[in-house]
């Protein structure tokens, strides 16, 4: 059926997009550790995680419909070379992915795939509460330098 050829690939298109912001995730977290910034490192590598279970719940869901998950397509990763490039890239990315799935979900939705809408609903959310921590992070440079900002991202952590 061609609604639900359309489907998979939009389900396919948001599995693109979670693989290639696992990889950048992941070389950011390490960037901030190895800068020593362990709050930073704790954050984005939870947001890596977050994106694996999502991964899980796309993958789960295309082979449902007996689709063929493209496990092997990313999209051009957005490496940041400092701490500012690196938020910024990270709230560009979560823009793009919740407008992303709000166009999925209205999609699944026009099909009354309740099932899907669901899933996506549940990715959805978790997608806003980064996309609120990326703007957080912005408001607290502006209001406190990014100087100020970077101290306060350093902390002793016993291995
Ligand atoms: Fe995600």
């Amino acid at each position: 059926m061609k609604t639900q050829k359309k489907l998979l690939a939009i389900l396919n298109s948001l599995l693109a997009e979670e693989l290639t912001a696992i990889n950048q995730n992941t070389v950011h977290s390490e960037m901030y550790e190895n800068w020593g910034y362990s709050k930073l490192n704790m954050a984005i590598r939870k947001q890596a995680m977050d994106g694996m279970h999502h991964v899980v719940w796309l993958i789960e869901r295309i082979v449902f419909y007996n689709g063929a998950p493209l496990v092997y397509r990313l999209n051009t990763m957005k490496i940041g070379k400092t701490v500012s490039e690196m938020i910024n890239n990270n709230n560009d990315g979560k823009h793009e992915v919740v407008s992303a799935y709000h166009e999925a979900i209205r999609f699944a939705s026009d099909l009354d795939d309740q099932g899907t809408v669901d899933m996506l609903s549940k990715i959805l959310k978790v997608e806003e509460v980064h996309l609120d921590w990326a703007a957080n992070q912005h408001k607290q440079i502006g209001q406190i330098g990014m100087e100020n900002y970077l101290a306060n991202q350093t902390e002793y952590l016993l291995n």
